[in-house]
């Protein structure tokens, strides 16, 4: 978490460089904001608590600096103030960081006895320290660099200005993103593309254990001691995507985006018919049991994945969440195929778990929407989801990604496993056809999602009721209505509410009720029955359009029916667009709600 930017070149009004890469990053963190630049040989140092706008506010943009560092800071040490806040400076060093320093307790003691004193709470200053200290020791800032890894236990990216080379920008990198933006006479350092994006497309990405010196005319890339070639990439990332273009929200924007890419998805691996995703796939008839980790949303994808996979090709499938699976004995068998899911390609406990799998020796499978992220070197084998760029702190777009990807494993295991007739291939590829116009039509419904979210409102306990692949859709309605509309809710499988949380049902408490499987319909309805005939205000989400009775909800929304494999991508469309009417309603902070950061790089 935390974002970083850095440069080092001659533009005019530099400042801006700074606060713009900033702006592109604040999806990582956004309770306080800093930067630091060297401007005809002085140091500027300005720090602001809050978004990045109280620090735009307070910063000449129009300032040309020789070198500059930025900071966008998701709290993990001390409280989010402006003493906190990055860049912070010991002795010749100015630094911004990203990650977190585990053993920086035992060296602030060790520093203390060496005379340094600590003005803020954060591992970042005693970080800034021990350079400080190392460089006494040994003046050469390279070597410093490199010995940091024998010190540090942890993770992190760092941005470093030392007094004594004022033309030269530092950075180095372990197990936190970074990447090299590569201009002409000018050069950038980033925790992520979109920051420099509208500058340059060249990147070069680091590696765990690389480090760096930049000039405005020259990299220099280094590992243990010695140089180390570099790859410079060109990104394909389309600058509108960092845009809002128009929306009021990055997630309503987001939202509206699925239809197209579920397209960009989907249809690479079936623009031959069901052979090309045969060939496009890897071959999953092998392995005996499926396991998916992941986190948050992604685990959520996960279950619905857990659903389609056992039922359309009847293989077991584990879902585990991957902070546990990390700590868990997994009993995992050399047959078994672990498919770690992560929009960002980052989160520290889902390639904690991948990297645990690989060690015991089973395959790995990454599905993940970020490309050259940490997650998808590491998975043996990798399937993209086609969602670009996410902005929004809460996912929908990469969401409903994994789970068509992961409907796509499942006809593909299906199709290899001879358990579904011609007939059940053309129904569902007719509904692939489809489905980007079934969402167009559910997106529109915007006045319908309005007065939902008005009913609901005043209530503080929401609950979500499934069963089956419902319920793996009600736990990612209710992590969504959290998440953006601070509202408790809680998902429960329709059938386990009597065993203790229907205590919790009184005269118009909201209970927002699944039902799309037609198996077990009539028990979820029967659920439904329930905590109406208690009070409960019941809005029935459902794909069953010909109802005769109606007595036991008090709003319906249909979602149009289509193949089961399929039906999910539609389902959660209202409830996306439930949360976020509720969230603008509530006037919360919808594309960046609090204590929230988008790429989860602690555990
Ligand atoms: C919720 C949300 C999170 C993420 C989770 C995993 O809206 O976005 O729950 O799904 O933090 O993130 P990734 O997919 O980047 O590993």
């Amino acid at each position: 978490m935390c974002g970083i930017v850095g440069y080092v070149g001659n533009k005019e009004n530099s400042v801006r460089v700074l606060i713009d890469g900033l702006k592109k990053l604040e999806y990582r963190g956004y309770d306080s904001a800093g930067i630091a630049f060297i401007s005809n040989g002085k140091l500027n140092i300005q720090k602001e608590k809050g978004e990045l706008v109280n620090l735009q506010n307070r910063v000449n943009l129009d300032k040309k600096l020789d070198i500059g560092i930025g900071h966008t800071r998701w709290a993990t040490h001390g409280k989010s103030n402006a003493l906190n806040a990055h860049p912070h400076r010991v002795g010749k060093f100015t630094i911004v960081h990203n990650g977190i320093i585990e053993n920086y307790n035992e060296l602030k003691e060790e520093l203390k006895k060496e005379g340094y004193d600590f003005n803020s709470e954060t591992d970042t200053e005693v970080l800034c320290s021990l350079i400080d200290k190392l460089y006494k020791e040994d003046n050469n800032i390279l070597n410093v660099i490199n010995k940091l890894k024998n010190e540090i236990k942890g993770t992190y990216a760092v941005g470093i200005m030392c007094d004594d080379y004022p033309d030269q920008l530092y950075a180095v990198k372990n197990k936190s993103p970074l990447i090299i933006g590569v201009g002409d006479n000018e050069n950038y350092i980033a925790s992520d593309v979109p920051a420099i994006l509208d500058k340059t497309r060249k990147y070069i990405v680091l590696e765990d254990g690389d480090y760096a010196k930049l000039t405005n005319s020259e990299i220099k890339l280094y590992h243990d001691g010695k140089n180390k070639d570099y790859k410079v990439e060109l990104s394909q990332l389309d600058a509108s995507s960092v845009d809002k273009q128009g929306y009021p929200h990055y997630m309503l924007k987001e939202i509206h985006e699925q239809p197209e890419v579920f397209k960009k998805t989907v249809n690479p691996y079936l623009s031959e018919g069901i052979e090309t995703l045969i060939l496009k796939m890897p071959d999953f008839t092998k392995y005996s049991k499926i396991r998916i980790v992941a986190c948050g949303s992604a685990t959520h994808a996960g279950l619905v994945g857990k659903q389609m996979i056992e039922k359309f090709a009847n293989v077991e499938v584990q879902v585990d969440t991957a902070s546990e699976f990390r700590y868990s004995k997994n009993f995992l068998k050399e047959d078994e195929l672990v498919i770690v899911i992560s929009q960002s390609g980052e989160t520290i406990d889902t390639l904690e778990a991948l990297l645990k799998a690989k060690k015991e020796g089973v395959d790995t499978l990454g599905i993940i929407n970020a490309k050259d992220s940490a997650i998808a070197r590491e998975s043996k084998m990798v399937l993209y989801t086609e969602a670009g760029k996410e902005i929004a702190v809460a996912t929908t777009k990469a969401y409903s990604a994994q789970v068509a990807l992961l409907c796509l494993i499942a006809l593909n295991l299906s199709y290899s496993k001879n358990l579904i007739t011609k007939d059940g291939i053309k129904d569902i590829l007719k509904d692939v056809r489809n489905l980007p116009s079934y969402m167009e039509e559910l997106l529109q419904n915007t006045e319908e999602y309005k007065n939902i979210a008005k009913s609901i409102k005043d209530y503080n306990d929401i609950f979500f009721i499934g069963r089956g692949v419902d319920y793996a859709l009600a736990m990612e309605g209710s992590l969504k209505l959290k998440e953006i509309s601070y509202t408790h809710s809680e998902a429960y499988a329709a059938g386990e509410l009597k065993h203790g949380t229907i205590s919790l049902i009184d005269e118009g408490t909201p209970v927002i009720g699944i039902v799309t499987d037609e198996t077990i319909a009539s028990k979820t309805i029967s659920n439904i029955k329930e905590v109406k005939s208690r009070g409960a205000n019941v809005i029935y989400v459902t794909s069953r359009k010909d109802e005769k009775d109606n007595d036991f909800y008090d709003k319906k929304v249909i979602i149009p029916k289509v193949n089961d494999l399929l039906q999910p991508l539609l389902t959660v469309i209202p409830l996306q667009m439930i949360s976020y009417e509720l969230a603008k309603l509530k006037g919360c902070s919808i594309d960046k709600p609090k204590n929230l950061a988008k790429s989860v790089t602690v555990e």
